[in-house]
């Protein structure tokens, strides 16, 4: 057992004897939770082999997914790379500080707890003072995935890192409610054309106004769980984002998934489960359920991603047992939304029109 230190830091003006103090423990090789304009990540220094390899075992991580590596400057990818692609500076200058992680061929420097031992290094700057003062203040890059344990909703508060993690950290850097809710886009630029291993916080047409083209791995719309050899992304083929619940995506039209979504709870209720809906602003009033949650309105996805992560682990909260969620549009966030849906409801999903 860890002794956690639990800190609320004002994220539009960090305490800098707070930051000191987390700085500290990074120094240290300990870890450190905080907020990013994502999700809370689990920090530790990047270079320091001992202290990545201690991420894994706090988050019961499988020590094959490799880490992202958080920068406050462009400069510190330097030593962190072998060279870096003109598009790659093209994409830094549009997109950083941001959501959009980089991979990179990475230089012999970066621990193989790292990189996994894949030869590659992702990469990215966060845009959110708490992330990026702690980075500065250590002077070492952090290596920190989403701070959940394994297969869990990322957090998007520092409650969701306390649940996951009390105990078994050192440090967790409270900086209020994320802003995005969802993880940054992964980006493979060492292949040719660009591929998209993850979905997220910067959308496919967004990296399309700064790319000739890009691709995206078949993968990440994958209705089935993808063959476990042969994913460029360790991190696809883990079981993720998933509630306790079951869950049952319906994707269609809005008024056949309305339909449908009621049908599949009406069977459910009359087996004696407790029923949960993932609805919409403006489908929410139809339905019949235990319990109905909107995870915002259509007309504004950003919402629907801020919430979704937060609403899943309500409903294990509630001991929901089955959640039946709407599919939603794939345009903009919608494909990081539906990405993340997909896997928690382990691709059990129903297809209406
Ligand atoms: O928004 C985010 O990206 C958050 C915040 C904390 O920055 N971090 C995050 O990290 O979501 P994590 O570890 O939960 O997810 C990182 C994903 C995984 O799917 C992993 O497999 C992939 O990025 N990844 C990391 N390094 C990679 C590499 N060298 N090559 C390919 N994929 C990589
Ligand atoms: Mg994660």
């Amino acid at each position: 057992m860890t002794y956690t230190i639990i800190l609320k830091v004002d994220w539009k003006k960090p305490e800098s004897s707070k930051i000191k103090a987390a700085a500290e423990v990074i120094l240290r090789g300990g870890l450190v939770a905080f907020p990013t304009e994502t999700v809370y990540g689990l920090g530790a220094n990047a270079m320091n082999e001992n202290a990545v390899k201690r991420i894994y075992e706090a988050k019961k991580r499988p020590l094959d997914n490799p880490i992202i590596v958080h920068v406050a400057s462009k400069r510190e990818i330097i030593q962190l790379t072998k060279e870096i692609p003109l598009k790659a500076e093209k994409l830094m200058k549009t997109f950083w500080p941001g959501p959009l992680t980089l991979v990179l061929n990475a230089s012999n420097k970066v621990p193989k707890a790292t990189t996994g031992g894949l030869g590659t290094v992702a990469v990215r700057m966060p845009n959110h003072k708490v992330a990026l003062s702690l980075i500065k203040k250590s002077r070492v890059p952090i290596a920190a995935p989403s701070a959940n344990l394994s297969g869990n909703p990322s957090p998007t508060i520092a409650e969701h890192v306390k649940k996951d993690l009390y105990g078994r950290i050192e440090m967790i850097l409270d900086g209020g409610s994320t802003n995005i809710g969802l993880e940054s886009t992964v980006l493979d630029l060492t292949v040719d054309p660009p591929q998209i291993l993850r979905p997220g916080g910067v959308s496919y047409e967004e990296l399309l106004k700064v790319l000739e083209k890009v691709e995206v791995h078949p993968d990440v719309l994958a209705e089935k769980r993808v063959s476990l050899d042969k994913v460029p992304s360790p991190g696809m083929k883990h079981r993720h984002y998933a509630p306790k619940a079951e869950m049952i995506l319906v994707e269609g039209t809005v008024e056949a998934t309305v339909k449908k979504v009621q049908q599949i709870v009406n069977f459910h209720m009359r087996n004696g489960k407790k029923v949960g809906i993932l609805a919409t602003d403006e489908t929410e009033s139809l339905y019949n359920a235990d319990v109905v949650k909107s995870m915002g309105t259509r007309a504004d996805i950003s919402m629907v991603a801020r919430n979704l992560f937060r609403l899943l682990r309500e409903f294990d909260e509630e001991e929901v047992e089955i959640i039946v969620a709407e599919g939603l549009p794939f345009e903009g966030l919608g494909l990081a939304v539906m990405n993340r849906l997909r896997k928690a409801s382990g691709y059990k999903i129903m297809k209406v029109s």
